[in-house]
């Protein structure tokens, strides 16, 4: 049976969560720091991905060693946010294809407005990952899979930084196939629907706007 949320309690993985909520962090290292999260969340989250046996030659003799096989990957993030975490993404698994889902929260009613969407072109024989670094009503996040649902994506998981339980609540319970991979899960969210304590506006906070 999978789990369905994994939270990520390494203490590389906390004290970089620590990190990015200091409001003293600046932009160039906030991003540093999202992008080496997503790094480490990434070996959790592909923990599942099968292997099989090849030959390799060593400068000494033929090694038997394990190579990745089967499906192939695709790491998709909601803009503008999640695309702070495709390089490190991207680090460990140099050959996934990179899709972008652009939405944005209507500051009034909070709902998920969708802009762009390009993914590609075979997303339904790839596995998913999706990436937001914060999960707060989770209507971005839902819309994202839904979206994803509706080109064919079928085995889809979501990394995020942060959520809140009524995000996490709301995906769990609208898309309970997809797997969570979560740093940290917050107290509540607020009157403007952010995360308390969180972060911030991690858009923001990545790319020096505001
Ligand atoms: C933030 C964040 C998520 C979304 C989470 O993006 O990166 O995508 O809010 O909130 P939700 O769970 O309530 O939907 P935002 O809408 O601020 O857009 P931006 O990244 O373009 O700034
Ligand atoms: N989006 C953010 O960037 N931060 C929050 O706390 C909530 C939504």
């Amino acid at each position: 049976m999978r789990e369905p949320m994994i939270l990520i309690d390494h203490p590389l993985v906390q004290h970089k969560v620590a990190l990015l909520r200091d409001v003293n962090t600046s932009t160039k290292e906030f991003k540093e720091v999202v992008s080496e999260l997503a790094m480490m969340m990434c070996y959790e989250a592909t923990r599942d991905l099968t292997t099989e046996e090849a030959e390799v030659q060593t400068p000494l003799a033929t090694a038997k060693a394990r190579v990745l096989s089967g499906r192939k990957l695709a790491f998709v993030p909601i803009l503008r946010a999640g695309l702070g975490m495709v390089d490190g993404m991207l680090a460990m698994v140099p050959a996934a294809r990179v899709g972008h889902i652009g939405l944005y929260r209507d500051p009034e009613t909070l709902e998920p407005v969708e802009y762009y969407c390009k993914l590609p072109s075979d997303i339904s024989e790839r596995d998913v990952i999706l990436l937001d670094p914060m999960l707060a009503t989770g209507g971005s996040a839902c819309d994202a899979v839904s979206l994803l649902r509706k080109r064919g994506a079928k085995n889809i998981k979501f990394i995020g930084i942060i959520a809140a339980p009524e995000g996490l609540a709301r995906l769990r319970s609208e898309w309970p196939d997809v797997q969570i991979y979560l740093a940290a899960l917050d107290e509540r969210l607020n009157d403007h629907g952010y995360i308390m304590p969180g972060l911030g506006d991690a858009g923001d906070r990545i790319f020096g706007t505001k």
